[in-house]
């Protein structure tokens, strides 16, 4: 069902607050290493200052401190970042309900302001009416724009919900378009990238593909699971030995669905992963290798099907591209991604976003998504609890 967006608010001399996504990495120091969250949020936070007068109340959780307060996950290096993004002060407050943070916003002149992590407080994970009562005590709408935790049924995300008026951001919105039509309405040939650690993590996606896709390219560490399972030496590469027989499923499923499904077949393989000097490529693992990135026949392979594709969605890195000497499959895979034309590319957040942007073609993509869990979730066909929560369209027109 449609749900309202933030322009179909009336938001002059309001008090919005609005969830977003400032879950962003940190380094020892505090800095923030990737801002792509907090540029994210930008439009819709510019659109509610432009109907002026209008005040932001911003909120989002960073980390899981399981409703300890813990310094190192506090919200203020968003705090500062946003302030130069926006150019205007945010006012940042350490705490996120009560008189006190309820006073703060009347009392001042700050257009933004944002809450103390919400995590701070273990009533925000488990949902309960209280606390999302105060939440929306401080403001008289409510916009959701995190996409990235929209898949978490909150106080901040869903709780809130039932207390305000309640619509989408403009990121909201538009990762549910471009998710949404890759995955229920794809241009073809629709090629899907998967890779990353675990097959436990992408068997819902992979049977929800099978009537979607044409085909799925499997690499990175769960390809192991899929060579076993097709009786290949593997070493000692990642293996998940219980989800054996799920991965014999999966492929026998996709045969009889017509979808065809690309293993590695040339292998980048150590016997010690701080000796990247020794490694050697192969086809096929010995006892006491252990691969850690495709080959380049593999990278080749690929790339073939990837230039014929209409619509890409990659999801999970394709190697160990943290570490330099194992990042050439993910690397050599992504720049390919951002050279294609007319093809639709859309990566799914997490690592395959954070790839992306180590090997500077976030920016040639049609679309990266903020989200991780969230765009999965969005991709295996399910319900988000922080997008099904918003008011529906046909209740207000
Ligand atoms: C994320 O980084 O995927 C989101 O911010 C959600 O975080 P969570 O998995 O801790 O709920």
């Amino acid at each position: 069902m449609e749900k309202i967006n933030v322009k179909d608010l009336d938001l002059k001399g309001k008090k919005v607050i609005v969830r977003v996504d400032f879950n962003v990495p940190l380094d020892d120091q505090q800095n923030i290493t990737d801002d792509m969250r907090i540029q994210a949020a930008l439009p819709t936070i510019k659109y509610i200052l432009e109907q002026s007068p209008a005040k932001v109340i911003l909120m989002s959780h960073l980390g899981r401190p399981k409703g300890e307060i813990v310094a190192a996950m506090s919200l203020a290096p968003a705090a500062k970042r946003l302030g130069e993004l926006l150019g205007e002060a945010v006012l940042q407050l350490d705490e996120c309900i009560g008189e006190a943070v309820q006073s703060a916003i009347e009392g001042s002149d700050a257009r933004v302001i944002l809450l103390e992590n919400l995590r701070f407080h273990k009533e925000e994970t488990k949902n309960e009416p209280e606390f999302a009562k105060q939440l929306a005590s401080l403001a008289d709408v409510y916009v959701n724009d995190a996409f990235g935790t929209a898949h978490r049924a909150h106080a901040s995300t869903e709780g809130v919900t039932k207390y305000l008026p309640s619509a989408a951001g403009f990121l909201l919105e538009k990762e549910i378009t471009f998710l949404g039509r890759a995955i229920h309405n794809p241009e073809k040939p629709f090629v899907v990238i998967l890779g990353g650690a675990k097959v436990s993590d992408k068997i819902l996606l992979i049977e929800n593909l099978l009537s979607k896709a044409d085909t799925i390219i499997i690499g990175g560490g769960m390809a192991y699971t899929f060579l076993k399972a097709q009786g290949k030496n593997i070493g000692k590469s990642l293996l998940e030995e219980d989800k054996v027989g799920i991965a014999k499923a999966l492929l026998e499923k996709a045969k009889a669905a017509n979808v065809n499904i690309e293993l590695t077949s040339d292998f980048l393989v150590i016997q010690e992963f701080d000796k990247p000097e020794d490694s050697k490529i192969v086809q096929d693992i010995e006892d006491g290798w252990e691969s850690l990135d495709i080959g380049p026949e593999t990278i080749t392979r690929f790339k073939k099907i990837l230039s014929e594709a209409k619509t890409v969605v990659w999801n999970g890195p394709l190697g160990v591209f943290e570490k330099d000497a194992y990042a050439e499959g993910t690397k050599a895979i992504a720049q390919h991604l951002a050279g294609l034309k007319g093809v639709t590319t859309i990566v799914g957040g997490g690592d395959s976003a954070a790839a992306a942007s180590k090997f500077g073609v976030a920016d040639a993509m049609t679309h990266i998504s903020t989200g991780g869990g969230a765009s999965l979730e969005l991709l295996e066909g399910k319900e988000l609890p922080g997008i099904a929560a918003l008011t529906d369209k046909e209740k207000v027109s």
